[in-house]
């Protein structure tokens, strides 16, 4: 199947609103993402740089209203304004949010109207001062856009790169492991057209140079894909799920979260993966989740050892439909669900040693498995105190009635009559 490649000669191409989707996650992540990054009342600055590296022509036209729709620059731009006002009302010492963006375009077509439509929104002067608008491909000019993040930001090169490819090919492992390795707080947020990667399953030999491409080679310990295919019944939720893991782990990202796009209008399924070097970050994608339930379906269980998968079906988004949404979501019974699925696997976690476990390290070294933010975790574990499954102890010995204040340090530990709870 090929994907439908937007055109941007003649002026704003039409999209569909399983793209719109993808503008929704991007807009309320950098939402939380400033909320969370500024909420220290002594903070005065932040050094931020946003990188689009698949940047499009600007403006869309959505297929079905025939609306204008802002494409992810523009997002990137406004999201900033807004959080600076959002943040900055109530302030008697206003901080500074100091950010850069590069907008990287291959298509000559789409580079010149996005020029042209940021131009038209008065955002000309700070071209080329503060917002860097490159005609070349993302991968050629990715070193330098470290380099000045580097420079910017020495400490922490704190960014975030969206890197909106058409397909699968364009971001290999390697790149967005040079990321991760040059820039600590760097996070991306990818997307992978999983389905049309699926279809070149057809050719084992085809797919294996791909995957080598893409540094994720012998991805099946010297199977033939071939032969995996008439093994296994199952096998496109094999493949999937093999190369998804040894994606995040070869970008050697330490937290991810991936949903699944569903898309019926015939482009493929694709992933959005987040990837970053802290759970905090990770957390703030996953409520991103849990806050746009409309969106979002999640397919698989919900406790800590599932195939997690989360996935936005147009035919499940009620808010454009006007219809209520079907299916396992990020809603009440969702939340329900993955609280009962805590409360049964994180007791053998604390079990395991009798020291237990640090609630930070056990959110930190679990959470990429879990659908669950912080706050559920935080919920189950207070749920587990109350029935005397576990205690939490602070640091200073301290010994909580209540998991609402839970800090990272306090140790969740079993409690003294352990023999009351059977571990399965
Ligand atoms: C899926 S579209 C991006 C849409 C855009 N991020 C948005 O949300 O509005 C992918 C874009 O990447 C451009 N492109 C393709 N290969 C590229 C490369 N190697 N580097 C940079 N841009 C590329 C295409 O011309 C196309 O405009």
């Amino acid at each position: 199947m090929t994907l439908k490649q937007y055109n941007w000669k003649d002026g704003p191409d039409f999209i569909q609103q399983h793209s719109v989707a993808k503008h929704r996650i991007l807009q309320a992540y950098l939402a939380a993402y400033f909320r969370t990054l500024v909420s220290s009342p002594n903070q005065d600055v932040l050094r931020l740089t946003l990188v689009d590296g698949f940047a499009g022509g600007g403006l869309y036209v959505h297929n079905d209203t025939r609306e204008t729709v802002k494409g992810s620059p523009f997002i990137f731009l406004e999201a900033t304004r807004e959080a600076d006002f959002l943040i900055n009302k109530d302030r008697r010492k206003p901080v500074q949010l100091q950010v850069d963006y590069f907008f990287t375009e291959a298509d000559r077509h789409a580079y010149m109207h996005l020029d042209k439509v940021l131009r038209e929104a008065g955002y000309g002067d700070r071209i080329g001062n503060g917002i860097y608008i490159d005609h070349a491909r993302f991968q050629d000019k990715a070193d330098a856009i470290i380099e000045f993040i580097k420079k910017k930001s020495p400490k922490n090169g704190r960014s975030i790169f969206a890197l909106d490819q058409y397909g699968y090919k364009d971001v290999p492992t390697q790149l967005m492991r040079k990321i991760f390795e040059a820039l600590p707080r760097a996070e991306i947020i990818l997307t992978f057209a999983v389905d049309s990667l699926m279809n070149f399953a057809n050719d084992g030999e085809q797919l294996k140079d791909l995957l080598g491409n893409l540094g994720i080679p012998d991805i099946f310990g010297g199977r033939p894909v071939d032969e995996i295919k008439k093994s296994d019944r199952d096998w496109r939720l094999l493949l999937q799920s093999t190369v998804y893991r040894r994606l995040v782990e070869n970008c050697g990202a330490r937290h991810f979260t991936p949903f699944f796009i569903r898309n019926r209008g015939g482009h493929g399924d694709y992933w959005l993966i987040h990837m970053s070097q802290h759970h905090r970050a990770r957390d703030v994608m996953t409520q991103v989740h849990w806050a746009n339930n409309n969106y979002f379906i999640h397919y698989g269980g919900a406790g800590l050892d599932m195939f997690h998968m989360v996935g936005y079906d147009p035919a499940h988004d009620s808010a454009y439909l006007g219809q209520s949404a079907l299916g396992f979501e990020f809603d009440d019974v969702a939340r329900r669900a993955s609280i009962a699925a805590l409360n049964e696997h994180i007791p053998r976690r604390v079990y395991a040693d009798d020291v237990g476990i640090t609630f930070g390290e056990l959110f930190a070294t679990t959470c990429n498995s879990s659908p669950a933010s912080a706050q559920i975790y935080r919920e189950s574990v207070g749920k587990l105190l109350d029935e005397k499954v576990v205690e939490i102890v602070g640091a200073d010995g301290t010994r909580r009635r209540s998991s609402a204040q839970i800090k990272d340090t306090d140790q969740i530990m079993p409690p003294p009559q352990r023999a009351l709870f059977l571990v399965g």
